[in-house]
């Protein structure tokens, strides 16, 4: 994972690169790092722990001799957390940072270097192994190559060679992109920060090597002309607001962005839908993939696809999907979604997929990324960039894209009547509303439950149909801000044996809304209830007694099936925050996580 930064000719070298790595927190926080350099000499300074860290550290160093500057946020992958692990790996002739995984390392440990055998990163047996082969090949760009060719795995590099005063950038795998304005150039792991900077960016390709040599950027693999693309700017998604946290600013922007996503979709992307698709779902099978949250969605999305249309459909983890056969003579369409685009689980599956010639598509909000450069077709999201790790306005909007397109393919199939269709898109057109006034509503009830959950060691979600991918995401959201532990299961699997969890430390929150399962939602509540499990119960009714059984219900708007993980997911949004705040944890960047999980 981590995030990668390297910058020529500016004027304020270290403030741009250390805010620039604290945009790229979101990729790791571990440790992180920074190299100035200049002709004569390579200056390197690392730190444990935030970028904070690290800025106090370089307080007092200053940048004006220097010519340029490499850096690094990490996430860690091989080796534990502490400042040697921390990149760049420098000496006095050559500093580099990487983002991803070197997977032969320990071969080339073996075969090319004498190293320490303490040595635990990938990277740092990386850099031994390029400082050898500048010591053997007379030419840095030749040891580049050399370097290149060796090397296996998911990654992007930037390096500074001082024996010929060159800066270098690698990709293969993982996502690098350069900006620049006449001598001045940026690179960076995040294509969306530069936009803040520059407006002419060129994403690298796999294999590219990159040289910038006296202010020409130039190409060591081929001859092919570097295209810099016009990149516009756009609203600075790091500014909190009013909010405490990137999270909560997040969620309550959910109304504003699902309403420019469902505009968009009413006015480009699904209009004219059958003349323009009516190809891509001439299948007879359709395959949802994603990780974490986005997996979540996926799985939304297979209840709405199975409500509306007759496709077979069905849900797969990214991460196992690789391992699965691929039935060959099956047609299949992938729908692969992800927030970033770059989840290096997923674009695997996609690329697995491809090699037997499937189609694909990909559901992202990230438009450079790498799953759109591989995927046939991409279904934008518009839920602007998302800063808190814990998925929410991104989640939503993925959801909205799922439900949007099932519509649209029970149409073109006539799986849907025509008033069906249209009551429906008016419920999704309607929806950012009904929203904003459930977020407003809601937040006091959400504090007050967040109250009550600290009297408990464990929460447990629990919801039939659709509301069962809502349970699981609401488990997903409260154990990765708050660390309390969490699971999720569909109601009717209770008795099949995680009751036996249930006693009087255990809280239950029971996804129930309004419908014909609502019944069947309560027994289970009162089945808790009865071995003395706290409940809380989610529901658009009113008030609920069951037997003697009074039980709290805070009122939710009335749903409809398609709305219903909109209406159900943001309350559970709101009661984890609201918890994590009780306990104190660094909501916006939980231990343990990264934003964008770019390694395998
Ligand atoms: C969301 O709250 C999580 N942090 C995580 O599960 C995330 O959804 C997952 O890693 C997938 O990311 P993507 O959407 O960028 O592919």
């Amino acid at each position: 994972m981590c995030g990668i930064v390297g910058i020529i000719n500016s004027n304020s070298l270290k403030n741009e690169a250390i805010d620039i790595l604290k945009k790229l927190e979101y990729r790791g926080y571990d440790s992180a790092g920074i190299s100035l350099f200049e002709k004569n000499r390579i200056k390197t300074i690392k730190s444990v722990g935030k970028i904070s860290e690290l800025e106090k550290k370089s307080k007092n160093l200053l940048d004006k001799n220097f010519t340029g500057i490499i850096g690094h946020t990490r996430w860690a992958t091989h080796g534990i957390v502490n400042r040697n692990n921390a990149h760049p790996f420098s000496d006095e002739n050559l500093t580099l940072v990487c983002n991803g995984i070197i997977e032969n390392y320990m071969e080339i440990q073996k075969r090319y270097v004498d190293i320490p055998n303490n040595i635990q990163s990938d990277v740092e047996v990386s850099f031994y192994f390029l400082s050898y082969l500048l010591n053997k090949y007379k030419s840095p760009d030749e040891a580049i190559k050399t370097f290149l060719k060796i090397i296996k795995g998911n990654y992007a590099f930037v390096i500074y060679i001082k024996k010929n005063n060159s800066f270098y950038l690698l990709k293969n795998g993982s996502p690098i992109s350069i900006s620049h304005k006449d001598k001045s150039f940026y690179a960076c792991s995040d294509s969306s920060i530069l936009s803040f900077y520059h407006n002419r960016i060129y994403h690298l390709k796999d294999g590219d090597i990159l040289k910038i040599d006296n202010d020409v950027v130039k190409r060591l693999n081929n001859n092919n002309k570097i295209i810099f693309e016009e990149n516009s700017v756009s609203q600075n998604p790091y500014d909190k607001g009013k909010f405490q946290h990137y999270m909560l600013k997040e969620i309550y922007e959910q109304p504003k962005v699902l309403k420019e996503t469902q505009q968009r979709y009413n006015s480009e992307f699904f209009l004219d839908f059958a003349n323009k698709f009516q190809k891509l779902f001439d299948v007879n099978k359709l395959i949802l993939v994603g990780c974490g949250t986005a997996y979540h969605a996926c799985m939304i999305g297979e209840y709405y696809f199975n409500k509306f249309t007759n496709l077979d459909v069905s849900s797969e983890l990214a991460s196992e999907l690789r391992y699965k056969n691929i039935n060959t003579k099956q047609k299949t369409l992938y729908i692969f979604v992800s927030q970033s685009g770059e989840t290096m689980d997923t674009l695997m599956a996609l690329k697995y997929i491809k090699k037997y010639n499937k189609t694909s598509v990909i559901i992202t909000n990230s438009l450079q990324s790498s799953m759109v450069r591989e995927a046939d077709v991409t279904i934008p999201t518009y839920a602007l960039k998302e800063v808190g790790v814990a998925s929410t306005k991104a989640f939503t909007c993925q959801v909205l894209s799922l439900a949007n397109l099932s519509l649209e393919v029970a149409k073109m199939n006539k799986t849907i009547s025509n008033s069906d269709y249209k009551k429906n898109l008016k419920i999704l057109n309607t929806l950012p509303d009904k929203l904003k006034k459930l977020i407003k509503d809601f937040s006091p009830t959400a504090k007050y439950l967040a109250k009550k959950m600290s009297l408990v060691n464990s929460c447990y979600f629990l919801g039939r149909n659709i509301s069962y991918p809502i349970a699981l995401e609401g488990s997903l959201k409260l154990k990765e801000i708050s660390y309390m532990h969490s699971e999720g299961f569909p109601g009717g699997e209770m008795k099949h044996g995680p009751i036996a969890l249930i006693d009087k430390n255990t809280m239950t929150v029971c996804i129930a809304p309004n419908n014909e399962l609502y019944e069947k939602s309560l027994s289970n509540a009162q089945e808790i209830i009865a071995r003395n499990g706290k409940i809380i119960i989610l529901s658009s009714a009113k008030r609920t007694k069951k037997g003697n059984t009074e039980m709290s219900v805070p009122s939710l708007p009335k749903e409809n099936f398609i709305d219903t993980p909109f209406i159900y997911s943001i309350p559970l949004q709101l009661i984890s925050y609201y918890f994590a705040l009780n306990e104190g944890t660094d909501i916006d960047q939980p231990r343990n996580l990264a934003k964008s999980v770019t390694v395998e």
